[in-house]
């Protein structure tokens, strides 16, 4: 069954050969992107929708949230806008509600994130584990979230639980607890940084990671200087996540790899450190993600379009590279750029609606929800 969308007032494509088009038309066919191109020379389709010059984009691709958790900090978030600093250690008070709850209380939570985050116009999800901190409670989140969002990664190594050393745990994430949860995931992930894994404990785990064939991202350079993006480049990791404090030698070693510079601005106002240097990295020639970070602690948002505005108005990047970097960024952060955050023939079919003539309202009108339609893998969403 195809349909036609046509009367798009201003069609993204992130395809380096169609550009941004004016007056434009998509084809779908099932779950694919068939044809794109000027409406005056659009095919024929079982079924036709006209919307009416509006913007049309990829669906959000949010590559960073942590949606496998139980539980409120709400009278944390409020301390600190009271003046109080964030720390890892907050993430504590999250693994003790997510092991009490129930497989079905967790799946309820992903469930609502991912509905919500779908009707602003998101329509690829990547999560982690990293609530549990226990073979049990680590595999149970991987198993749950798996049947939940596009793509899973394991945190076991999010923050040393109470009652372990810090190397007695890392031996356990890379033994038992690796063992059994990399069948369900496709990336491991390490939150290096002071407070919960050095370098050489990250590196650990990203080895033992690569030697069970996953995928490797890490937490890195979020609260201060620090040798995560060191790491990740050189291990080749598809992204490293937070990049708030960097380096010009940071920047550089990102600059020369294949390693995705993930920004994740709406974290950086609700911990109220300072937003990252998006335009060093730009301009020095790196990949940029953004991405929202969804978790109970350090970021409750869903929106990608909020997240979208802040780097607009707050980091002096321009609209086109914002919306690419929510996009098309964060499909190369989970090396899937050429299935999704594009439209053009054979990507996955996953578009966005704005109510709006042109992605520039997306800053323009902050706080403003702008999704008219979207389609997920072809089904209409919204
Ligand atoms: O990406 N940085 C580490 N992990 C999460 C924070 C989680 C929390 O505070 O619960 C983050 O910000």
């Amino acid at each position: 069954m195809s349909l036609l969308l046509t009367g798009i007032g201003e069609l993204t494509t992130n395809d380096d050969e169609l550009g941004t088009l004016h007056d434009a038309a998509l084809v779908i066919d099932g779950d694919s992107v068939v044809w794109t191109g000027p409406a005056s020379s659009a095919p024929a389709a079982d079924d036709a929708v006209d919307l009416e010059g509006r913007a049309v984009l990829p669906g959000w691709v949010d590559s960073h949230t942590h949606l496998v958790f139980a539980g409120d900090r709400t009278t944390e978030f409020a301390a600190r806008m009271a003046g109080q600093a964030y720390r890892a250690g907050g993430i504590a008070v999250t693994v003790g509600a997510t092991r009490s709850a129930s497989d079905e209380e967790l799946t309820a939570v992903i469930r609502k994130h991912v509905a919500e985050a779908v009707s602003q116009g998101t329509t690829y999800i990547e999560t982690k584990t990293g609530y549990g901190l226990d073979v049990p409670n680590e595999l149970r989140s991987a198993v749950l979230a798996s049947s939940e969002v596009d793509e899973v990664t394991f945190l076991g190594a999010h923050l040393v639980p109470q009652g372990w050393d810090a190397d007695s745990y890392v031996d356990l994430v890379c033994g038992e607890m690796l063992a059994a949860v990399a069948p369900h995931v496709r990336w491991i992930d390490v939150f290096c940084e002071t407070g919960a894994f050095d370098g050489q404990q990250s590196r650990a785990v990203l080895q033992a990671g690569a030697k069970h064939g996953l995928g490797l991202r890490v937490h890195g350079n979020q609260l201060d200087y620090g040798p995560g993006v060191r790491l990740a480049v050189e291990l080749n990791a598809a992204s490293v996540d937070h990049c708030t404090y960097l380096t010009k030698s940071d920047v550089d070693d990102l600059a020369s790899s294949e390693t995705v510079a993930t920004l994740l601005p709406a974290c950086d106002l609700s911990t109220r450190q300072p937003l990252p240097d998006a335009q060093s990295l730009l301009n020095a020639g790196a990949t940029v993600a953004l991405a929202s970070n969804c978790n109970p602690g350090s970021s409750y948002t869903t929106s990608m379009a909020f997240c979208v505005a802040i780097a607009v108005l707050q980091m002096r990047m321009s609209v086109s590279e914002a919306v690419r970097a929510a996009t098309w960024g964060g499909a190369r952060a989970l090396r899937r750029e050429h299935e999704i955050g594009i439209l053009r023939q054979g990507a996955r079919a996953d578009i966005h609606v704005l109510d709006a003539p042109s992605i520039t309202h997306l800053a323009y009108r902050p706080g403003v929800p702008l999704t008219h339609a979207v389609w997920r893998k072809g089904t209409r969403a919204r």
